[in-house]
């Protein structure tokens, strides 16, 4: 009943930075309920980059807008009469010698362009900001069985002394988050946070996302990628997975409900690495998953609680089994795995 009233009203959303791996899916979703979508990207000309949303354009009313985070007057366009805007661009680059510059000013730039253009609107009743597990689990704390929640975040005074590999990334999200909170708490926005943890499942975006390489990397047996999934374990605590649609299918539950508001934590399960491992070798033993990793952690420091988003009434519709096995099927599909 719900979507067909909005259908009749046609609300009109923004997403920003359509080219991702899950906002290229929250557009197709947006657009199947009905929702008339305005999406940004950064450069409009890159038809490969931009082929995916040319087909999703056959769904329903998608217009594509050119839009940096770091261009202050880019949003007032793509955001004017909407209702709800979904902010769910980042700068993504682990491999930077200057994190400060290519990841942590533009995020938070691009949280303070787009917010402007919110309160501009005098339209926009909610935006979502999609931050990251990264923004709530790196601490210093030891032991394990530690449950994180939305209170919880990220330490970014140890981030930025200790400088941990891939540092910059956890420092950008949970500085744009905070930035986002303080601005629209001075500017009476109505604004909700999606923490997801790492995503995969499959994609409709041109690019094969690099979380999926991640998740996947036992599968794949990519040592560079094994290592970096370790090094998450180790930095955040856990190996916590999500499936990209239910973090699509929770930034539109928050979006559509009334009574939603805060910081909600978006994870369908909190594993470790030899965990993970030996639930992969177990499942698929075509792939030969290594299950021996010598003295590193077995168990997970921590997990991340979704229970707010379950008492507010979510239901997840992928659990592990299930999250891997249409990655399998999705890198299978894509030539990545026999
Ligand atoms: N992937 C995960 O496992 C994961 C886990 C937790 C949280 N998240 C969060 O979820 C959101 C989506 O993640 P994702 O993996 O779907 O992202 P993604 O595929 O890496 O896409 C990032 C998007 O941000 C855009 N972008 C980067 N810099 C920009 C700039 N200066 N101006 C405008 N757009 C810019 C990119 O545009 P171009 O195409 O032009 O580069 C791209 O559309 C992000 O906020 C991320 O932090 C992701």
């Amino acid at each position: 009943m719900a979507s067909q009233i909005e259908v009749a009203e046609k609300k009109r959303v923004c997403v920003i930075g359509g080219t991702g791996f899950a906002a290229s899916l929250l557009l197709k979703l947006l657009l199947e309920k009905g929702y008339a979508v305005n999406t940004t990207v950064r450069d409009p000309d890159n038809q490969k980059k931009i082929s995916h949303l040319r087909d999703l354009q056959g769904l329903g009313e998608l217009k594509i807008f050119r839009g940096d985070l770091t261009d202050e007057e880019c949003f007032d366009a793509p955001i004017a009469g909407c209702d709800i805007v979904f902010h769910v661009a980042t700068p993504v680059n682990f491999q930077s010698e200057d994190p400060e510059n290519d990841m942590i000013k533009p995020a938070v730039q691009g949280v303070h362009n787009v917010l402007k253009a919110c309160a501009k609107s005098q339209t926009v009743k909610k935006v979502i900001l999609t931050s990251s597990a990264a923004a709530v689990s790196i601490n210093t704390l030891s032991g394990n069985g530690l449950v994180m929640d939305e209170n919880n975040w990220t330490d970014v005074e140890f981030l930025s002394s200790a400088k941990p590999p891939t540092w910059g990334y956890p420092a950008s999200k949970t500085l744009a988050e905070k930035a986002a909170w303080k601005f629209a708490q001075e500017n009476n926005i109505n604004l909700i946070t999606i923490i997801p943890t790492l995503m995969t499942g499959y994609s409709n975006a041109s690019d094969i996302s690099s979380s999926m390489g991640l998740s996947m990397s036992l599968i794949t047996g990519n040592e560079f990628l094994i290592n970096a999934l370790k090094g998450m374990q180790v930095l955040s605590g856990s190996i916590s997975i999500t499936h990209v649609e239910d973090v699509c299918r929770a930034h539109m539950f928050v979006a559509e409900k009334e009574s939603a508001s805060g910081r909600y934590i978006c994870c369908a399960a909190n594993t470790s690495v030899p965990e993970l491992a030996k639930f992969l070798n177990g499942r698929y033993p075509q792939y030969k998953v290594p299950t021996d990793f010598g003295d590193f952690p077995s168990k997970a420091k921590l997990i991340l609680s979704s229970q707010k988003l379950l008492d507010e009434g979510f239901s997840f519709k992928y659990g592990i089994e299930e999250i891997y096995d249409q990655t399998v099927e999705y890198f299978k599909a894509k030539g990545l795995l026999n």
